[in-house]
């Protein structure tokens, strides 16, 4: 009888995303084993509580709290790094790239922290590294970027990379729930990060944003050096507003690289999209990316961002190319050298001069002339009204509802100021960008 390879793998981390690959693992041997043309066996579990209880039964004997460990172990081909954070994450997969082992992860912080030093390493110690469960979950997006997109440019990339908040959003949206409410919901089904501000301030989607213009700028651009703002300012009432005015609100990723001036920009804020776009009408913790091309256009790529199943797709995906990898001796392999902003690459645009139109919803006192004060603050600012909704806060306050005609970040900015000054604007302005994307 032939005998076929056996591939080892350590599972370093067993909560929702281990578990997941462990389960679809054992549920797909089979058809796992005659496409990859190789055995895949989970030899060695790292947790952090040996005595904690799982959903999914393993033998004793494959666990261990050492994670480092497995990233020693000999006899270990590939190593998942499924811990997330970015300080034992990150000794676990310089050890095992030191090692010469193949890494796969799903740790999108760790990436964008790290990414220079982890491939770096992987270069000079012939390791891999593979992370396609690190950006829009079950969406292939990696492979899409580096594979099938390889003969483009990327003008734009922007869309959904965080499936908690989309699921927040939809919630709120349909619901009327309020945000607190829906995001314990998407903690129960293992949609969130372990520290969930990562997802609602944006953080999550930053490190994300940082995955994709790495791979289709060769640019580490680092969340510092980006606009990130999350959903937890963001009410019921805004997405009934966002509705009334034709628009949806969703946490975007907006990555723009203008060729001409060879500047990039790499933000992340919620955002209203047209109603009818593509991006704006997926809900729920699906996730979707407009990618486009400057050969083929623009390309949507959409699926479920987060979760067990979605997630454990992904790392097996890359794990059937590390067997690829062992088996063949060749895979996907990065070549390109990468840069940090403002090196050989290209610039980092200034974000003051980004341009667009501005929602901006302030608690007034509800008395004659706050509105006309509001209107001279912001036209003095050269930030020009579009539309006004009145509707009734508190006792004695109003919500007002602006959107502006084109104006830029710097003059928003400074009208904020100067309107969270006004004795008649009663808690902070909440100012969200119109993304007019139509594709
Ligand atoms: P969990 O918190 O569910 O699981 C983390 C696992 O790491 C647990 O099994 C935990 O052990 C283990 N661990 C923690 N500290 C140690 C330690 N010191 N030594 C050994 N093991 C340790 O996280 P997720 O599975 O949700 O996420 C894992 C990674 O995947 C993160 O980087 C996350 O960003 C990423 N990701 C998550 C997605 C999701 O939908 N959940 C989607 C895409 C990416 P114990 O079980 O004993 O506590
Ligand atoms: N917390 C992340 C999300 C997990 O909700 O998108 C997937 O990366």
């Amino acid at each position: 009888m032939k005998t076929i390879l056996t591939v080892n793998i350590g599972l370093c981390g067993f909560g929702t995303v281990g578990q997941g690959v462990w389960k679809h693992l054992q549920h797909s041997r089979a058809e796992l084993t005659s496409r990859l043309g190789a055995n895949v066996e989970v030899t060695r579990i790292a947790v952090k509580d040996l005595k904690k209880k799982r959903s999914v039964k393993v033998p004793v004997s494959k666990l261990t709290e050492d994670a480092l460990e497995i990233a020693n172990d000999p006899s270990i081909h590939v190593v998942c790094e499924l811990i997330g954070g970015t300080t034992l994450a990150r000794k676990v997969t310089l050890a095992a790239l030191k090692n010469g082992k193949i890494v796969v992860s799903a740790n999108k912080a760790l990436i964008c922290d790290h990414g220079a030093e982890i491939f770096e390493a992987a270069r000079k110690h012939g390791g891999h590294f593979f992370f396609e469960a690190s950006v829009a979950g079950g969406i292939p997006i990696i492979k899409a970027l580096r594979e099938g997109l390889v003969a483009n440019r990327f003008p734009r990339i922007y869309g959904i990379l965080n499936g908690t908040c989309n699921y927040i959003l939809t919630q709120m949206g349909t619901r009327g729930l309020a945000y607190s409410e829906v995001l314990r919901e998407a903690k129960a089904l293992g949609y969130a990060e372990a520290d969930e501000s990562l997802d609602v301030e944006g953080w999550d989607t930053a490190h994300k944003a940082s995955v994709l213009a790495w791979l289709a700028h060769g640019v580490w651009v680092q969340p510092k050096d980006m606009i990130v703002e999350g959903i937890n300012r963001l009410s019921p009432a805004d997405l009934h507003n966002a509705t009334t005015l034709g628009y949806t609100i969703k946490l975007l990723a907006v990555i723009s690289r203008d060729f001409k001036k060879n500047e990039l920009s790499v933000r992340v804020h919620p955002t209203l999209l047209p109603i009818n776009s593509v991006v704006a009408s997926v809900g729920g913790v699906f996730n979707a990316v407009a990618v486009t091309g400057d050969v083929v256009g623009t390309t949507h790529y959409i699926g479920r961002g987060a979760g067990q199943d979605a997630t454990a797709s992904a790392v097996i995906s890359d794990i059937a190319d590390a067997v690829a990898l062992i088996k063949h001796g060749k895979g996907t392999h990065l070549t390109s050298e990468s840069y940090e902003p403002n090196q050989k690459g290209c610039k980092l645009a200034p974000a003051e001069r980004i341009i667009g139109c501005y929602y901006v919803r302030l608690t007034v006192k509800d008395q004659s002339g706050v509105l006309a004060n509001v209107a001279n603050v912001l036209s003095k600012n050269k930030v020009s009204i579009a539309t006004v909704i009145q509707n009734p806060a508190h006792t004695g306050a109003a919500s007002l509802v602006l959107t502006t005609h084109e104006s830029n970040e710097k003059s928003i900015g400074q009208a904020l100021k100067q309107l969270t000054n006004l004795d008649s604007v009663l808690e902070t302005p909440l100012v969200l960008r119109i993304g007019n994307f139509t594709d």
